[in-house]
């Protein structure tokens, strides 16, 4: 039985159209001097016409797959962390699933707004270390951009689009996923909510009228709440891993704004640099902020095998949390797998099984 998770693969897809501070300005009542030193954001990627939340998960996964040696069909688990899903049902998981021929995991959504990524993280590492599966696809996937009014200043600067992926993997070698928290507090729910399009509000005109079908939020109280929580959060996973402070190379916080990661070292009494950032080209993407960063320090050389990293983050809910990893290398393989060649197999079988489907409800419905 295997025990140790360890991250195998990496990948990251955000969609091609950029926008920038000054681009926003003419929009709504801002200007780039404002986003800049208020966020730290300069400028973010907004999905075009033909992506979707799954179309940047599928990229991000297939990428990530790449890196890791591991061809779809091996895959146990796909956990996609998104608040923008493909539908409310079927999950994007499963749309996942089946673009990129997943062929026997199972695959679900996971919603804990920005924090979902390093939940989901957490469950899938749970289970390969109890030996329940061997290999999971973990992505935070998002089109904030679909549900951000694009004539409120407050909440349409932070966002952006995008997706970014793990590969994990069960081995007997010790590393890997070394500890995780997990923390919510629902009396906040109220300070970042999409009010409408659930179950309590379904969407109607009114709804629309009222632009209750985009997000709401109380930045301020946000703020207030994301600077508290991120060192609480950091500081409860370094001691769960049984680790100081000292021992860890690299935090990748939640991306969200520059002061508030900011406020986090200061609080940890880290020096900035030991944190990644990369929101002034990214904006806020939710779930999809922290392996997005991951990605880029690996490729900056920031995260190399060995060492040990921390990811934290915060999000509506109120949810928080944090885990602490000893990052790997991907796994020795004779031949090189290209996962890419799969999704032309995985189209065909989607068809083929549509086409099965169809003929059995002809000859059972006579
Ligand atoms: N351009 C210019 N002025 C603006 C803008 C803008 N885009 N937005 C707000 N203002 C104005 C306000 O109207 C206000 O004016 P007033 O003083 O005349 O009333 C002034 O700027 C200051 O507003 P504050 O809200 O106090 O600005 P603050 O410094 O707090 O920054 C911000 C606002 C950037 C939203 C900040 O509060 C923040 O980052 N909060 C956290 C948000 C966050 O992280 N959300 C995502 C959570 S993750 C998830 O689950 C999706």
């Amino acid at each position: 039985m295997t025990q140790y998770a360890h991250i195998t693969g990496w990948g990251m897809c955000v969609p091609e159209k950029k926008l920038t501070n000054a681009a926003l300005a003419q929009m709504v009542d801002t200007t780039d001097e404002w986003i800049r030193t208020r966020t730290g954001i300069s400028e973010r990627h907004i999905a075009g016409n033909e992506d979707t939340t799954a179309s940047l998960a599928t990229e991000a996964a297939l990428r990530a797959l790449q890196v890791a040696n591991l061809r779809p069909d091996k895959v146990d688990l796909i956990i996609v962390s998104t608040s923008t899903p493909e539908y409310i049902f079927p999950a994007t998981a499963c749309v996942v699933q089946d673009r990129i021929g997943a062929t026997k995991a199972g695959a679900f959504d996971l919603l804990a707004a920005c924090s979902g990524f390093i939940f989901a993280l957490n469950v899938a590492s749970q289970a390969i270390q109890n030996g329940t599966i061997v290999n999971a696809l973990v992505i935070g996937s998002e089109t904030l951009s679909r549900i951000v009014d694009w004539g409120d200043r407050e909440t349409c600067i932070l966002f952006g689009d995008g997706a970014g992926a793990f590969v994990l993997q069960g081995r007997n070698d010790p590393g890997g996923y070394l500890s995780g928290v997990m923390r919510s507090d629902g009396s906040g729910g109220d300070l970042l909510n999409l009010p409408a399009g659930g179950s309590k509000i379904p969407t109607s005109l009114a709804t629309i009228h009222e632009g209750l079908h985009y997000i709401h939020m109380n930045g301020r109280e946000v703020f207030r709440f994301a600077t508290r929580v991120m060192v609480q959060a950091t500081q409860e996973a370094v001691q769960a891993a049984q680790l100081t402070l000292d021992d860890i190379q690299l935090v990748i916080p939640h991306q969200a704004n520059l002061r508030i990661i900011e406020a986090a070292a200061r609080g940890l009494d880290i020096p900035l640099e030991r944190c990644m950032i990369n929101l002034d080209r990214y904006g806020n993407t939710s779930t999809a902020s922290i392996p997005i960063a991951a990605c880029e320090a690996v490729e900056s050389g920031r995260l190399k095998a060995g060492d040990k990293v921390v990811f934290v983050g915060f999000g509506a809910g109120l949810t928080w949390g944090a885990s602490v990893v000893q990052w790997s290398a991907p796994s020795e393989v004779k031949r090189k797998v290209r996962p890419e060649r799969y999704r032309l197999l995985a189209r065909l079988r989607s068809v083929l099984l549509r086409v099965i489907r169809h003929f059995e409800g002809l000859i059972w419905g006579q």
